[in-house]
């Protein structure tokens, strides 16, 4: 396994992201919630940590998971999609509402695992699709020069061969005269025969070079071929039942793909449409995917990382009735996977023992005392969300990379309409969006999503055919568009 060597897995501390280097790229699109941020950067980096320790030592280490704590809105969900896209390791977000008893309508816990799986070997697929690229689209250039122009058979090309093997097994005495003729060629003046068909290969190959440049050049990009695509047929099966066939996670198709042979098709693309088709197949030909399956599984046993959402929602113990029953049995349901054990996925096995689990709920109703001990004893870590105010709501509004008043502006430029919008705009609308998570109810951050939506209600509608090219959106105008709605309890409760 060591001996593939892969480009993303840090071999050494210095490859992987520091702690405030975590932090520093999360700050980009989360306001507030440093301790937070720092739980999830810590426990980042401990994976890494790990990584370097002896053998034995390594599996002693179990992964301190987490649990965030916080009202609804305030960056859980965020913190762990930012996470995702930075981190070079196999992750995944779901629901933990999702899931619910086996036997029960709903997904089987284990199937989390089986994705991370899913994911993993995709992941591990396209880093070295991306490392065979070159080598795949010269190998493609070369099979759409087949196509344009296909190799001269004529002199040497099997055609000839076979006849001239066919004659030479021949007696003398039962050739006719142009066999005859065609063997004296072939014997007194083998010289001329090669000449012909180094000339013919020559004036081929110049030929070949020209196509090839003007296919550099993109000339021929819209030129019409026909090629052969390798096309699987696959008997269309599906099985119903109750618990679907996910359960014991057999893929037909891939079950039979291998079986069946292969059929090509012929089928008639632009050549940039048959460029993408070939260099696929190419790439996968190149790829070696044994070896991605065990640096995937591998990456998923020591980096994975499961970030299991709404977990409060699960919370709750025996003895109530209904529905909590059924809570608690996922709860039991997840303990072995959290604690470490082993998931069959399609891929082969995989060993839970050191995945990292983040969880993250509200815990309005319930605490995370409620989870069943066994539960709360493999989340050691807890981090408490804090609640949003007015001056997160102004940072929130025009700071992060993706900041809804740059959307805002983004989205009307491109109706010609140059937006701009006052600082003291901006304290307004968070001054309204606090003051609404106050006396109806609070919704974090998402408050300042209906707020704009509503500010901007008129311009969305109307900017396509207004004349102006530029407009001002201060104080004056929050207050114009707004303040009647937020004043009346009644009607922001339904509006905003
Ligand atoms: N601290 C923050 N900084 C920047 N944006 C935030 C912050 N908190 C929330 N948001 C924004 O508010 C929206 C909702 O946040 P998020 O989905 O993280 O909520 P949550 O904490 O997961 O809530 P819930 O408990 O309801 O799932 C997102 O669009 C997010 O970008
Ligand atoms: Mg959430």
């Amino acid at each position: 396994m060591a001996t593939f060597n892969s480009s993303s897995t840090p071999k050494t501390l210095a490859d992987a992201l520091t702690p405030r280097q975590i932090v520093e790229e999360l700050d980009k699109y989360i306001i507030g919630q440093a301790d937070a941020k720092r739980s999830v950067a810590v426990a980042l980096r401990n994976r890494a940590r790990r990584q370097m320790l002896e053998d034995d030592m390594r599996d002693e280490v179990a992964p301190k998971n987490i649990i965030m704590i916080g009202t609804t809105g305030v960056g859980k969900t965020e913190i762990a999609r930012r996470l995702a896209r930075l981190v070079e390791a196999p992750f995944i977000k779901v629901e933990a509402s999702k899931y619910t008893e086996i036997g029960y309508v709903g997904r089987d816990v284990e199937s989390m695992i089986r994705d991370l799986a899913d994911l993993a070997v995709n992941m591990v697929k396209s880093e070295q699709a991306e490392i065979v690229k070159e080598k795949a689209l010269e190998l493609t250039e070369e099979r759409l020069l087949d196509f344009l122009i296909p190799p001269p058979r004529s002199t040497i090309g099997p055609e000839s061969v076979e006849k001239n093997v066919e004659i030479a097994d021949k007696d003398e005495g039962e050739l006719s005269g142009e066999e005859r003729l065609a063997l004296a060629v072939q014997q007194f003046d083998p010289t001329e025969r090669s000449e012909i068909s180094e000339q013919e290969q020559e004036r081929y190959q110049r030929t070949r070079e020209k196509f090839r440049q003007r296919l550099r050049d993109g000339k021929l990009e819209d030129k019409p071929i026909e090629i052969n695509v390798s096309n699987r047929t696959i008997p269309f099966v599906e099985i119903f039942s109750p618990s679907g066939i996910e359960e014991m996670d057999i893929n037909l198709k891939d079950m039979f793909g291998s079986i069946l042979p292969k059929q090509e098709k012929k089928r008639r693309v632009p050549i940039s449409e048959a460029r993408q088709i070939l260099a696929q197949e190419e790439a996968e030909k190149l790829i070696d995917m044994d070896n991605v399956i065990s640096e995937a599984i591998m990456r998923v046993e020591n980096s994975g990382i499961v970030f299991l959402d709404e977990i409060d929602k699960i919370a709750g113990r025996e003895s109530k009735s209904g529905p909590d029953v059924s809570r608690e049995g996922v709860q039991r349901d997840i303990l072995p996977i959290i604690e470490g054990s082993t998931v069959m996925t399609k891929h082969g096995m995989v060993r839970t023992d050191h995945i990292l689990f983040i969880a993250s709920g509200a815990f309005h109703v319930s605490k995370p005392s409620d989870l069943i001990p066994e539960l709360q004893g493999r989340f050691p870590i807890r981090v408490e969300l804090k609640s949003l105010n007015e001056a997160d709501f102004k940072r929130i509004l025009t700071e992060p990379k993706n900041a809804l008043e740059k959307q805002y502006i983004a989205m009307l430029k491109t109706e010609g309409l140059n937006v701009t919008i006052t600082d003291d705009a901006i304290d307004q609308i968070a001054a309204l969006a606090f003051q609404v998570n106050e006396s109806v109810e609070d919704i974090g951050a998402r408050r300042l999503h209906t707020i704009m939506e509503k500010l901007f209600d008129e311009l969305s509608f109307n900017a396509p055919d207004l004349d102006e090219t530029s407009i001002t959106i201060n104080a004056d105008y929050v207050t114009e568009q707004l303040s009647e709605i937020v004043k009346d309890e009644d009607i922001s409760r339904y509006i905003l």
